[in-house]
């Protein structure tokens, strides 16, 4: 099949939130419970269908780990739309948001498609951010919010098809 577009999106957020179980629940429907945390950089590739267009998706999967922060950053500037990722079980994942927002704004071109994601919500017992919370965030910056679960396979799909629809509508 022939393919109407390319789409290169971006995953960020802290070390251990769920950057790279997401995108392997999205391209291979698999989720692994062991945490082999990413180095540099990693991407992986799937194409989807929306309405009459094949759409192919490169998603670029960032290390969190400080230690990376300079290659990592090098590819914002090459994303369409970028998925800032938190866990609900981690507070200081949810407070570094902001954070991550500002290396958005640093790194990445203007007015690039953002949508938040409050990952491992299958976690309930562990659960230190509630949904309204994340909501309120990602209001608060013109995003679309999702929470997610990659091991429960919750809104993966949902998320990233939000994030492609909006580049496209861009
Ligand atoms: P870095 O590569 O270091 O930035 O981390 P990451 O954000 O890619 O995290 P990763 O996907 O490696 O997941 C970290 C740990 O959390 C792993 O042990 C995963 O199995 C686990 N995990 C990821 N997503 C979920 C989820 O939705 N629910 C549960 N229960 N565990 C998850
Ligand atoms: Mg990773």
């Amino acid at each position: 099949a022939t393919h109407d577009f390319l789409i290169k999106l971006l995953l960020i957020g802290d070390s251990g939130v769920g950057k790279s179980s997401l995108l392997l629940r999205f391209s291979d429907d698999s989720f692994s419970p062991s945490f082999i945390s990413t180095v540099g950089i990693d991407f992986k590739l799937r194409s989807i269908r929306l309405g009459d267009s094949m759409i192919k998706l490169q998603v670029w999967d960032t290390a969190g780990q400080e230690r990376f922060r300079t290659i990592t950053s090098s590819y914002y500037r090459g994303a369409m739309g970028i998925m800032i990722v938190y866990s609900a079980t981690d507070a200081d994942s949810f407070n570094n948001v902001r954070h991550w927002i500002r290396n958005i704004k640093e790194h990445a071109a203007e007015g690039v498609c953002k949508i938040l994601i409050g990952n491992k919500c299958d976690l309930k017992e562990k659960k230190v951010v509630e949904a309204s919370r994340g909501q309120a965030l990602a209001d608060e910056y013109d995003m679309q919010f999702y929470e997610t679960s990659a091991k429960a396979d919750i809104n993966v799909e949902d998320a990233f098809f939000a994030l492609t629809e909006q580049v496209l509508a861009k």
